[in-house]
């Protein structure tokens, strides 16, 4: 059995952070998306792992290189255009070399791990098997209706009036059987070859396609609000461990992970909170929920419910919450006349402004 990550795709939803950054690898709870499933492959006993990379190889490739820091043995297939997730499984058929996969989507998030589900495929060895979940809003994933005895009946891709609540998770197992069935479908309205089609394309051809449920959280990282739950989700379940310096007036609350060279100044953290290695908070207030990556620099200012990349500077700025901030960025407060916001954004950058004052 191998592994084929899906770390292709422009990330359009997560601009501008996106322009600059692998959606797979913005962090979440300080560490890139894609190291978790990653971990979780290999938790499961997989050790090659194919990666699917698109226009954002380089980063990607930076950041995992051949995989031995994660404990696993990774080759790169370069998708030339993301036409698809079906497409992409095509591009890797080689790299797989005739061997079951479990195919993982690199922006996807699920609690527990796979070792269950992959125990079972290799059990009863369908064509293949699916991982489901229920979820409130299913017309913005494939959905899936299932007969009595679970068998997978009928698949739809984002459907408007959708037939079941229960969404595709975007974890899959596959045999071989599924590349005639990729070849075999076309593109969908939106101009990609969708794997939802071609599991419906096994199910038409009489093949067994079978799904198990996700108990536990499962989160798609598309967007800032999602990416922001994966975020709290993800904290909530830390231990706490203080390895950098806090001071005799600062305060340090419930689960908080404070990495070597970081530095508390006159603060105050309530977990579950992460900071990274080198960051220094002075005067500060960090809030529940909050990942400030390495190498920040915090001066008089509050901060919840947020994401801070590297290397970013927040002066007296009174309150952060629902942020998302990428490398480097500088958020201050300035006293020069005439009193004004001024704003240096990237394309699709989002500002809201507190309003009363
Ligand atoms: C893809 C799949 C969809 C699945 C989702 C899970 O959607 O096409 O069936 O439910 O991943 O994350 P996409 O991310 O391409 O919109």
């Amino acid at each position: 059995m191998k592994a084929l990550v899906l770390a292709g795709g422009a990330g359009t939803r997560l601009r501008p952070i996106t322009y600059t950054s692998a959606k797979q690898l913005v962090p979440v709870a300080n560490k890139p998306i894609l190291f978790y499933g990653l971990e979780q492959i290999r938790d499961a006993g997989i050790n090659d792992v194919a990666i699917v990379v698109g226009d954002t190889h380089a980063e990607i490739e930076a950041a995992v290189g051949d995989g031995s820091a994660l404990g696993i043995d990774v080759t790169y297939v370069h998708q030339d255009q993301p036409l698809g997730l079906a497409h992409a499984l095509l591009a890797a058929e080689s790299a797989l070399g005739g061997d079951d996969v479990v195919m993982f989507l690199g922006d996807n998030l699920i609690e527990g791990g796979i070792d269950e589900v992959v125990r079972r495929f290799v059990a009863e060895r369908p064509a293949a098997q699916l991982l489901l979940k229920q979820v409130e809003d299913p017309s913005r994933f494939g959905v899936a209706v299932l007969d009595g005895d679970g068998t997978v009946e009928r698949l739809v891709e984002k459907p408007s009036e959708p037939p079941s609540d229960l969404a595709l998770v975007g974890v899959y197992l596959f045999t071989p059987a599924i590349f005639d069935a990729a070849r075999a479908i076309k593109p969908s309205w939106r101009g990609e070859l969708e794997i939802t089609d071609a599991i419906q394309r096994l199910v038409d051809d009489g093949r067994r396609v079978t799904a198990s449920t996700v108990d536990g959280w499962w989160l798609d990282t598309g967007k800032k609000d999602d990416l922001l739950e994966a975020n709290r989700t993800v904290l909530a379940g830390i231990d706490r461990r203080i390895d950098g310096e806090v001071d005799a007036s600062s305060a340090v609350v419930g689960n908080v992970v404070l990495e070597v060279g970081a530095s508390l100044i006159n603060t105050s953290v309530r977990g579950p909170a992460v900071i990274g290695a080198n960051t220094v908070l002075e005067d500060v207030h960090v809030g529940p929920f909050s990942s400030i990556a390495a190498d920040c620099r915090l001066t008089r200012c509050e901060l919840e419910y947020s994401v801070v990349m590297e290397r970013c500077d927040i002066r007296d700025v009174p309150r952060l919450e629902g942020s998302l901030l990428g490398r480097e960025v500088s958020v201050s407060r300035t006293e020069r006349r005439p009193a004004a916001h001024r704003l240096l954004l990237g394309d699709h950058s989002q500002v809201e402004i507190a309003g009363g004052s």
